[in-house]
């Protein structure tokens, strides 16, 4: 018996799973899927083992390729290949799968040597990019038809490395090239949720549980949406069941939230006293707290980003993208972040430091009226 049978085995009679019958919608019957053969290139991130531990619970064989350094004891019993998307690909050579996932991949190099030597061993190549795309985000809404980064509108630098909305959308095309209508791109936002690094969404709940007066960006009317990294990627292995091709962006809720609601909405799952003064988006420039790295998840909706957070996802959801609630992400994601080690803890890695907040807030609160 393949360790994944017995993977997959031990989750059916643990209740898990239900082999081969995807859960029906009320009303409908139970649609069949065949078990695929899944590769993925990356896996022991922050996606990839949500991935991973979905497709086994739901009956599929999951191959990884990485180096080995990130995680490596995650999933003992997945079979792993070891090699480096920067040139040696030999583990892959000579096996076949239905669907490879490409998560690792921020070079078109990359996705070129994979894409070439993957063209006849596997049925579908899905690439995670990002809605960092699109070279234009003033269109309200926003669908996968906008004008995204090309060479053309974006300016390169010589001996650096290649800007990261035209080397993924470089990547989508080496993708299309090679696999043309066998492609499937799904373009996240904002992924979000436990066992995210760089603490962009993180920020938030950490900062509101502290409690105390917080800074909040603009009016509170700029739209937001974001991704849980298990919705993502529970949905891309729904998608590969479906055999799925096209490309899709993922972010939600359907209809954006405010960025209030955001912030109440993540303040409901704590106990904090948090009260939130709200501080006008030009305030905020003129005192260089820039939206997306002091104030992380925030966009202002002007200045050509009115669409940053108002993607039209009819589609999506159509194919079954769903989300969690609000309070399931930052609650799990304050959990997750209270878990780390102390030292790990000490320092968010993104958002305004307490300091500068407090002098922000000071400003405002004495500007001339
Ligand atoms: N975070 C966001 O908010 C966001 C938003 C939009 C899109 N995205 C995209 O979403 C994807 C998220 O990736 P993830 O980190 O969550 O994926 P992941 O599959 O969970 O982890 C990254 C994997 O890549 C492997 N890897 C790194 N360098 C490698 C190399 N040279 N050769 C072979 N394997 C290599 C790592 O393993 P080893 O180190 O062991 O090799 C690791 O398994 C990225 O493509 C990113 O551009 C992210």
């Amino acid at each position: 018996m393949s360790t994944n049978r017995r993977d997959f085995l031990a989750a059916a009679a643990a209740g898990l799973v239900a082999a081969g019958v995807r859960p029906a919608r009320p009303g409908q019957a139970p649609v069949p899927w065949a078990p695929l053969r899944i590769l993925i290139l990356g896996g022991t991130g922050f996606i990839g083992p949500y991935q991973v531990q979905y497709a086994i619970d739901r009956g599929h064989t999951v191959t990884l390729f990485n180096r080995g350094k990130t995680n490596p004891q995650l999933f003992p019993s997945v079979e792993k290949l070891t090699g480096d998307r920067a040139g040696d690909l030999e583990s892959l050579k000579g096996r076949r799968w239905d669907l490879v996932i490409d998560n690792s991949a921020t070079d078109p190099q990359w996705v070129e040597l994979s894409a070439n030597l993957l063209q006849k061993a596997v049925g579908r190549y899905c690439f995670v990019s990002t809605r960092s795309v699109y070279f234009d985000t003033s269109r309200v809404p926003m669908t996968i038809d906008a004008p995204v980064c090309t060479p053309e509108n974006t300016s390169v630098e010589a001996g650096k490395p290649l800007p990261y909305c035209l080397a993924k959308a470089l990547s989508e095309k080496t993708v299309a090239r090679y696999f043309g209508d066998r492609t499937l791109i799904v373009r996240p936002s904002l992924i979000v949720g436990p066992g995210d690094l760089t603490d962009r969404f993180t920020y938030w709940p950490v900062r509101i549980e502290r409690g105390g007066e917080v800074l909040a960006p603009g009016d509170g009317t700029d739209p937001v949406q974001v991704i849980d990294a298990r919705d993502l990627s529970e949905w891309m292995i729904r998608l590969a069941e479906l055999g799925t091709t096209g490309t899709y962006n993922a972010l939600g809720p359907r209809t954006p939230r405010l960025f209030s609601e955001l912030l109440h909405g993540i303040k409901a799952v704590t106990t904090s006293d948090a009260t939130f003064t709200w501080v006008d988006a030009d305030f905020l420039a003129a005192h260089q707290v820039l939206p997306y790295q002091e104030m992380p998840v925030w966009m202002p909706a002007r200045n050509g980003r009115q669409g940053f957070g108002r993607f039209d996802i009819s589609r999506e959801v159509g194919l079954g993208l769903t989300f969690r609630p609000l309070a399931v992400t930052a609650r799990d994601t304050l959990d997750y972040y209270r878990a780390q080690p102390g030292d790990r803890q000490e320092k968010l890695r993104a958002g305004i430091s307490p300091g500068r907040e407090a002098e922000v807030l000071a400003a405002w609160h004495n500007r001339p009226r």
